[in-house]
């Protein structure tokens, strides 16, 4: 699908529909777009390329808005397959175009692609600019966002950001999304860039002084009013921030019990005035919405079976995820439930102790089996503590 972004730039990205798993683990009920751009003056540079699964879609998008005419530059902003999958094809169909790149970006380049650039490369260091004619591309180098190549691209002419995977979301271009940007966005932010928010707020900073107009990201939609807002979004994310107030219950039950305490939690919650709270049977519902709300509010409480005298495997997988993704600064209560010797709390613990600036809210409550009238209380006191 191509589009015109400004006079000079170019929408040529694709839309994938039927793949079944971003990066083989994140649900993509909407699909996912892989976004290119090409930016035309008198010469003609190719922002990034798109996964292989779309490769000869994503020529002919090419083909059509080039009318005719040959590209001198390919920008490697991502060396990523989604972003780099049809580099080869694109080298190979135009053979005098230049590969522009930083140091990173050959030495893995070379890693993933059986790819020739001998007198091809043009490598780039932070802050260079590569002329166009009247206009020019100035490389920022954003590592770890997401990968120690990333690269964004400042288009002045335009006010225009290229931003790599920072502000992108999941879903397709042309998909309905009720639930405006933020909420695939910030599914998309925490559990792909999540552990790297130091390096987010180094490239926000570094980029302060650039005026933004348009943000292109390489998913999700082309971003062209209230900058602001995404910004913004992204400033509170990166700096782990708890976005809203509010209590994530995440539940790993076995038989159904642990669930049922889960659902009488939530309205002990609900009684006592919490804000917001939303429930995951981490068994089945998907683990990364899970992830996204645990960071969006400030609140987090894990209930969970004991299991093999740890704790029930998709708790284990949710917590050591927490961990990956450098989640803080929150409050976390634990619930546990067994039937003769309790160790969920016991296997929770040292993980959660892995987590920066967490206060273990008091006190931490077992179930024996089967949630009793005689365990309120203990659940009560627990609420008390969680919205005071
Ligand atoms: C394979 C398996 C292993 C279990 N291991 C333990 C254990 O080590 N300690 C314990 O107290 N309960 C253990 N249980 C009991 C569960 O914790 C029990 O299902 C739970 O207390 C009831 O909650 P649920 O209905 O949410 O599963 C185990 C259950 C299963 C099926
Ligand atoms: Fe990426
Ligand atoms: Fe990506």
């Amino acid at each position: 699908m191509n589009f015109k972004v400004t006079d000079n730039v170019t929408y040529i990205g694709v839309d994938d529909k039927t793949l079944d798993l971003f990066e083989s683990q994140y649900e993509v009920p909407d699909g996912m777009a892989y976004n290119s751009y090409v930016v035309k003056d008198e010469k003609i540079a190719v922002m990034d390329s798109v996964d292989a699964r779309k490769t000869y879609e994503w020529l002919d998008n090419l083909a059509k808005a080039l009318d005719g005419a040959a590209p001198d530059y390919f920008v490697v902003q991502h060396v990523e397959p989604d972003h780099s999958g049809s580099l080869k094809a694109v080298c190979e169909k135009y053979a005098d175009m230049k590969v522009v790149g930083n140091a990173k970006t050959f030495s893995m380049l070379g890693q993933f692609f059986d790819l020739d650039l001998t007198g091809r490369t043009v490598v780039v260091k932070d802050g260079e600019e590569l002329s166009l004619g009247k206009t020019s591309l100035k490389f920022y180098t954003a590592p770890m966002v997401h990968w120690p190549e990333v690269m964004m691209t400042y288009y002045a002419a335009d006010k225009l950001l290229f931003a790599a995977d920072a502000f992108g979301k999941f879903g397709t271009l042309d998909a309905e999304d009720d639930e405006g940007w933020a909420c695939e966005a910030r599914r998309y932010y925490f559990n792909i860039v999540g552990k790297y928010g130091a390096q987010v707020q180094a490239v926000l900073k570094k980029l302060s002084a650039c005026e933004i107009a348009v943000i292109c990201p390489l998913h999700g939609p082309v971003l062209n009013e209230n900058i602001g807002y995404y910004v913004d979004k992204y400033n509170t994310w990166s700096s782990y921030e708890p976005e809203d107030k509010g209590v994530t219950i995440a539940f790993a039950s076995i038989h159904g019990n642990t669930a049922a305490a889960a659902r009488r939690f939530k309205e002990i919650l609900e009684s006592k005035g919490a804000e917001k709270v939303s429930l995951f049977d981490l068994s089945r519902d998907d683990m990364a919405e899970a992830i996204e709300d645990a960071f969006r509010y400030d609140r987090l409480v894990l209930m969970a079976a004991s299991y093999d005298a740890g704790v029930f495997p998709p708790m284990l997988m949710f917590a050591n995820k927490l961990v990956a993704k450098g989640y803080k600064n929150r409050k976390i209560a634990i619930v546990e439930n067994g039937s003769w010797a309790p160790s969920a709390a016991r296997t929770l613990k040292p993980i959660i102790e892995q987590l920066k600036d967490i206060t273990l809210a008091e006190p931490v409550v077992t179930i024996k089996s089967s949630l009793k009238e005689s365990d309120i209380p203990n659940l009560e006191k627990l609420a008390d503590e969680l919205v005071k």
